[in-house]
């Protein structure tokens, strides 16, 4: 009893410990970087010219993070090809790339700067985070000397990843991640398996990954479900595409499905759709960016909670299916039509009326909606959409959306076009689906390309409404479900379908080998 009660108490006198100095908030800091692009080359520049180019982009992030650190920020999150832009072969990077190590050699580049050889990007990179007392993630490219006379070891002998570091205030690298869904990048290797990297804070535990990532299970909701990270670090070079896949409204909505802090920061090019950088929370966006006039930078910072799953104010899990599939279905005027969203073919219904009750299917997907317009707009018309199968050219991912949306024009071949005014607003709306999946997030996007915070909610049972009062013009009220396992294939294209076949013959004759013997 005695021993037992002693240890009691020391447990409690532990976490008591353990919570000093924790912090129930920090604030967070992301940059949208207009990154210096290199000139196009066909042949590869010198290590010199590569590090001159990176230099001139580290200048713009080293005011930006001096910036975020005399406002008081605790961690800042900069793009992804943020030092030299994307368009390159596996020869082009070569010279922009460094050898980085397992965080486990516990290195701090600025104090100890030559013990991995030549590593000028890292140094600079963990002088300023010690420097200003910050966390920095930065992303780089990785280089790993590989043996060519193993099949999988390309031509160059090296490795090449799309890698993010992080460096922790005392300049330390405390986190290395390498990007696994690649898209589009003929320069860079799939790692041989999704890494799960996580670090802990004072502030809370962090989980990594890159851009196209988000769009998988993996790492993206392994981290959030058996990792239980507070914060996602995002680095992106995303292009947005109307109605469902704009950066501020796609990644804001993860971050209320997945219930978790999400720092989001996007290269900026309007030449290129690149812009919208956000600090979103599950309740709702924190602060946000979209911005397709200026050709400018642009740092953001807010206060987030540290450990969002203890605030009373934290959403509760969300049943997507509940609603839909325990009511009947509107019934309809079937005049249902086929439109697409880039090459998708949804199933569509006409918002005919100004107040009204829909359902449309698709296979075994159906979406209801209850709207009330405040006044209908003769120009302007709306459609109920319904989407499930693999989604676009590659096929692999399978999607199954609801989505309201203003059509391009009143032609209703123009649903699911881009379209970015309009002047419907909505004194009520609800969204719920049928989904066979539980990874959902609920997109609302208003005209001009704006968020919506704190004027819609989800509630227990997967109704998508609005809230507080009438809503702004909309350009589209979505739930985006993804349903990972009926995806094509879980292994993403390049060097890891031959990895695959290289590690599973050996296991087999380690199998076979074991029944003989
Ligand atoms: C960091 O500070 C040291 C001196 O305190 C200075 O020599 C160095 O140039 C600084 N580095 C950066 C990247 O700011
Ligand atoms: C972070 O702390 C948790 C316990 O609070 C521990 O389980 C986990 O392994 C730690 N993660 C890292 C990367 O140190
Ligand atoms: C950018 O978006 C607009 C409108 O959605 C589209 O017409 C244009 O082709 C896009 N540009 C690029 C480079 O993808
Ligand atoms: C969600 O709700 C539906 C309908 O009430 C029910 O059949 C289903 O079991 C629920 N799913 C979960 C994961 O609770
Ligand atoms: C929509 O359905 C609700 C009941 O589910 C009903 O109260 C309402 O009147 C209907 N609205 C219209 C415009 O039919
Ligand atoms: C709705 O989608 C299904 C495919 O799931 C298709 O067979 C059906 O013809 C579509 N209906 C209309 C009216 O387009
Ligand atoms: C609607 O657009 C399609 C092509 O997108 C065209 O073939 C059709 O004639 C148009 N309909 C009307 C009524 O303008």
């Amino acid at each position: 009893m005695i021993a037992s009660s002693f240890r009691t108490s020391a447990a409690v006198f532990a976490v008591i410990i353990l919570h000093v100095g924790a912090l129930d908030t920090f604030i967070a800091a992301v940059y949208e970087h207009a990154v210096i692009l290199p000139k196009t080359t066909v042949t590869p520049v010198s290590q010199d010219d590569a590090l001159l180019l990176m230099n001139k982009n580290i200048d713009i992030l080293e005011r930006a993070i001096k910036q975020a650190a005399k406002q008081g920020a605790q961690i800042i999150v900069t793009p992804e090809d943020a030092l030299y832009g994307w368009t390159f072969t596996r020869e082009t990077i070569f010279p922009y790339l460094e050898d980085v190590p397992d965080p486990q050699a516990n290195w701090i580049p600025c104090q100890d700067s030559n013990r991995f050889g030549y590593t000028p990007v890292q140094v600079r990179l963990s002088c300023l985070a010690k420097n200003n007392s910050i966390y920095v993630l930065a992303n780089m490219g990785d280089k790993k000397p590989c043996n060519r006379h193993n099949s999988m070891c390309p031509p160059n002998g090296y490795y090449q990843y799309n890698t993010n570091v992080v460096y922790d205030a005392e300049g330390k690298l405390v986190a290395r991640y390498h990007k696994y869904h690649l898209y589009s990048e003929p320069q860079f290797d799939v790692p041989e398996k999704p890494e799960l990297v996580t670090f802990n804070t004072t502030f809370g535990r962090f989980g990594i990954f890159t851009c196209f990532d988000i769009f998988f299970h993996d790492p993206a909701v392994t981290l959030v479900k058996d990792f239980h990270v507070d914060t996602i670090l995002f680095p992106t070079a995303w292009m947005n595409v109307l109605p469902l896949l704009t950066a501020i409204e796609f990644h804001s909505a993860w971050a209320v499905g997945m219930r978790v802090n999400l720092l989001a920061a996007n290269t900026h090019n309007i030449h290129m759709n690149m812009t919208g950088s956000g600090i979103y929370a599950p309740q709702s966006p924190k602060v946000y960016h979209h911005d397709m006039e200026t050709e400018s930078g642009k740092l953001l910072l807010a206060e987030v909670d540290s450990h969002p799953r203890d605030s009373p104010a934290y959403p509760t899990a969300v049943n997507w299916s509940a609603h839909a599939t325990t009511i009947r279905p509107f019934p309809g005027k079937k005049n249902t039509f086929r439109a697409f969203i880039s090459r998708d073919a949804f199933n569509f219904t006409e918002l005919f009326e100004n107040a009204g009750n829909l359902t449309v299917c698709q296979k075994d997907l159906c979406c209801h909606l209850s709207y009330r317009m405040l006044g209908k707009e003769e120009d302007e018309v709306y459609a109920l959409g319904a989407f499930s199968g693999l989604h676009g050219r590659r096929r692999k991912e399978y999607w199954q959306v609801c989505t309201m949306l203003k059509c391009k024009t009143t032609n209703l071949t123009t649903c699911g076009r881009p379209v970015e005014t309009a002047s419907t607003r909505f004194e009520m709306f609800s969204l719920s689906g049928t989904f066979g999946t539980e990874y959902v997030i609920p997109e609302v996007l208003l005209t001009k390309i704006h968020l919506s915070p704190g004027k819609f909610e989800v509630l227990q049972d997967g109704r998508l409404v609005n809230k507080n009062g009438p809503s702004e013009p909309i350009l589209t009220v979505s739930l985006f479900g993804r349903w990972y396992a009926k995806d094509s294939s879980s292994i993403p294209g390049g060097t890891s379908n031959s990895a695959t076949t290289y590690l599973l013959i050996p296991i087999l004759l380690m199998i076979i080998a074991w029944q003989i013997l």
